[in-house]
């Protein structure tokens, strides 16, 4: 964006002109097309960028410049709505420092004085609208538009569920604002659900990038109908108009009372004493930013005493008795350079963008998920594209969308590889499914995945295997499946560069340690379709022998308690394979535990065959960690409760399903005491039979 990023020039007023521009254009996409180009961050720092030379070159202010101006021109599509009370915008603070500054210049222009008391609220990322009431009727939803003319909406607002359409004991007039906003499961479901429909309809999804702008252009939807079926939802932030009833002292009493009268006020609202206390709340809340089923992309801070806020005022464009602070972005643009596609360990071949590094959401990012080819096609990203990035909180991060106006001339759609880039084999994509996978068995990234997930800590164990190791050992040739591990040159270990005796020694003895590895560790090392540590552990409980499991029937598997035959099938099928069976043969000629091993256990088998239920959360184990036990004794610890159950263990917060069916079938129902008893003893507790 040449006229958007930082120029060369160093005249002024031209920067001003093509500042004023840039912003003008962004202004209209964003406010009248519900379609922003650029995050809100950029648009911030261009505005700021504007302020800062308009208030060092006054000569070059203008009141029609965008640092003067509220929003967008309202839509000629619906009625304008002046309004009583202007909409008003809010000055932003960007870090500690300018929301201090903002409180000193308030404190100069109250000669001194200083507010007694903040109310503190969540910047919500919606849209304002404002709602008036006729004795008690809603009579008029209108969007903020210029700050003095907005939309009207009453016919959209009415479909809120949110917002009241008659309040009891209402003043004859009463004008409420706040926030319409969609909930981010709500996004979701509605993307999901554009993807859904658009593949129906053989067409490319027409994908809304985020919460903030789904709402917007919801509500500004001409047909009613349309508005109705987005789940929209409403916080109320202030008072603006009342009529025929008294006027609340403080803006947190105004809250209240609206709260009475049945609008949805935010919770997380509180009134502060001090500045001091105002930081440590913005601290507080930054850390919620992603615990909540809503985006808020700052906090708002309020002088609470409502003749305060009148003696304060405001100038063009904002109150000075209100600052948002902004929120560190978690979105923002950078340059495409490549999109690759990496294997991942089971073969799933994921897209993903190479990008030039940009900082946001607290960290450096270089590349950025793309998750799947109907991903890259729905959003239409091509290398060479500016992209805008997001990275909100610990999720991975990923590119949101192209800036179309950034893209270079001549580029053409991306097209997924037709084969693995690892292994050169072609990759497959099963009918319906959004997964590409590489389904060469022998890929070398598959070999990799297999020897990693066999080596960790929760399947063989294997300490002084890392990644790298196997990487190196794989490379080499060294190690072609798990069985190889058994089989290591050591001698040519020992010249590679990274090896030292005491090294090798220490993996030597770590690979000879796991052939002691229960049964369960083996089988889950595997990596069976459908066979995660549960399952692994019920397979070796159930059979105690390697040899029977290859030989049982899908019939005999699906015997097992909480298999079904989706699971009997894939276990059946896995060792039906002549090539399983021959690594399977070879681990056992390596000396691998290929039976349950009861005396080695480190606990009595005082469960030995019989299954017992938990449910509910227990005080002095997980979930996992219940079942562990049960299954180190020898039982079996399925899902469900059956005729076959010896006991159903409950916790806090018990499935009712469960309990019930126990109790038709006499089955007992003990506590976690007795349930350590059973452990010990494998004998329930007297009475409780
Ligand atoms: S008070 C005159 N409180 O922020 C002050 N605004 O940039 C009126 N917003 O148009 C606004 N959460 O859409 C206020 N708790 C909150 C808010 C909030 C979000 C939005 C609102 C407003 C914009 C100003």
């Amino acid at each position: 964006m040449a006229s958007d990023s930082a120029s060369d020039s160093t005249d002024p007023a031209r920067r001003v002109a093509e500042l004023r521009a840039a912003l003008a254009r962004h202004v209209e996409a964003y406010y009248g097309r519900d379609r922003p180009e650029i995050p809100d961050a950029d648009y911030d720092r261009l505005l700021r960028e504007l302020e800062d030379l308009e208030a060092a070159h006054p000569e070059l202010a203008s009141d029609s410049s965008p640092t003067q101006r509220i929003g967008g021109a309202p839509n000629a599509a619906f009625s304008p709505v002046t309004h009583t009370v202007p909409m008003m915008s809010l000055h932003n603070a960007f870090d500690v420092e300018e929301l201090q500054a903002w409180y000193e210049r308030m404190r100069r222009r109250l000669d001194g004085r200083a507010p007694e008391s903040f109310a503190v609220e969540l910047k919500l990322d919606g849209l304002a609208i404002s709602l008036r009431y006729e004795g008690g009727t809603l009579v008029q939803g209108a969007t903020r538009g210029d700050g003095r003319v907005g939309e009207d909406v009453t016919h959209n607002v009415r479909t809120i569920s949110d917002i009241p359409k008659q309040i009891d004991n209402a003043p004859p007039v009463l004008e409420v604002r706040g926030e319409v906003y969609m909930k981010l499961s709500s996004f979701k479901a509605f993307n999901e659900l554009q993807i859904a429909q658009a593949q129906a309809a053989g067409k490319k999804p027409k994908l809304y990038v985020n919460p903030r702008n789904t709402a917007a252009g919801s509500l500004r939807q001409i047909s009613a109908k349309v508005t109705a079926g987005r789940d929209l939802s409403f916080f109320c932030y202030q008072l603006s108009l009342v009529e025929g009833a008294p006027e609340p002292v403080n803006h947190s009493d105004a809250l209240t009372w609206l709260g009475s009268l049945g609008f949805p006020v935010n919770e997380h609202t509180c009134t502060l004493t001090t500045m001091h206390e105002v930081e440590a709340r913005v601290e507080e809340l930054d850390g919620m930013r992603h615990d909540l089923d809503y985006e808020f992309d700052g906090v708002v801070v309020k002088v609470d005493d409502l003749d305060l806020q009148s003696e304060l005022g405001a100038d063009a464009k904002a109150p000075r008795w209100a600052v948002a602070y902004k929120l560190p972005p978690e979105e923002c643009t950078t340059k495409l350079l490549d999109i690759s596609v990496s294997i991942g360990p089971s073969g799933q071949a994921t897209p993903f963008a190479q990008l030039e590094p940009v900082f946001v959401g607290g960290v450096t990012v270089g590349t950025a998920t793309l998750h799947n080819e109907d991903q890259v096609a729905a959003k239409d990203v091509r290398p060479g594209d500016t992209v805008i990035v997001r990275r909100a909180g610990d999720v991975i991060p990923e590119v949101v969308g192209p800036v179309l106006s950034e893209r270079p001339e001549g580029s053409a759609p991306w097209v997924f590889p037709k084969d693995c880039p690892v292994c050169g084999q072609p990759l497959a994509r099963d009918e319906g499914a959004a997964a590409t996978n590489c389904v060469n068995f022998g890929c070398p990234r598959q070999i990799r995945g297999r020897i990693e997930h066999f080596a960790g800590r929760t399947a063989m164990d294997i300490e002084f295997l890392g990644e790298k190791n196997v990487d190196l050992f794989v490379s080499a040739g060294l190690i072609e499946d798990v069985s190889d591990l058994y089989r290591l040159d050591f001698d040519r270990i020992l010249e590679m560069p990274r090896f030292q005796k005491k090294s090798v020694d220490n993996l030597r003895a770590a690979i000879e340690h796991s052939k002691t590895r229960p049964l369960g560790n083996l089988i889950f090392g595997l990596r069976i379709p459908e066979v995660g540590q549960v399952n692994a552990a019920l397979l070796a409980s159930s059979f105690q022998t390697m040899e029977r499991i290859m030989d049982a029937s899908a019939q005999d598997l699906a015997a097992v308690e909480g298999f079904g035959p989706v699971i009997a099938e894939a276990v059946q099928g896995w060792f039906a394979n002549p090539q399983a069976r021959e690594l399977i043969g070879r681990l056992a000629d390596a000396g691998l535990t290929m039976e349950v091993v009861l005396s080695d256990s480190t606990v009595e088998p005082t469960l030995a065959g019989v299954s017992v239920v938990v449910s509910g959360t227990l005080a002095g184990f997980s979930r996992d960690g219940a079942k562990e036990a049960i299954l180190a004794r020898g039982g079996k610890s399925p899902g469900s409760v059956s005729k076959s159950t010896l006991a159903l263990v409950v916790g806090a917060d018990p499935g009712a399903s469960k309990v019930n069916k126990a109790e038709a079938l006499a089955i007992p129902v003990i506590d976690e005491d007795a349930f350590v008893e059973l452990l010990e003893t494998g004998a329930l507790p007297e009475g409780s039979a």
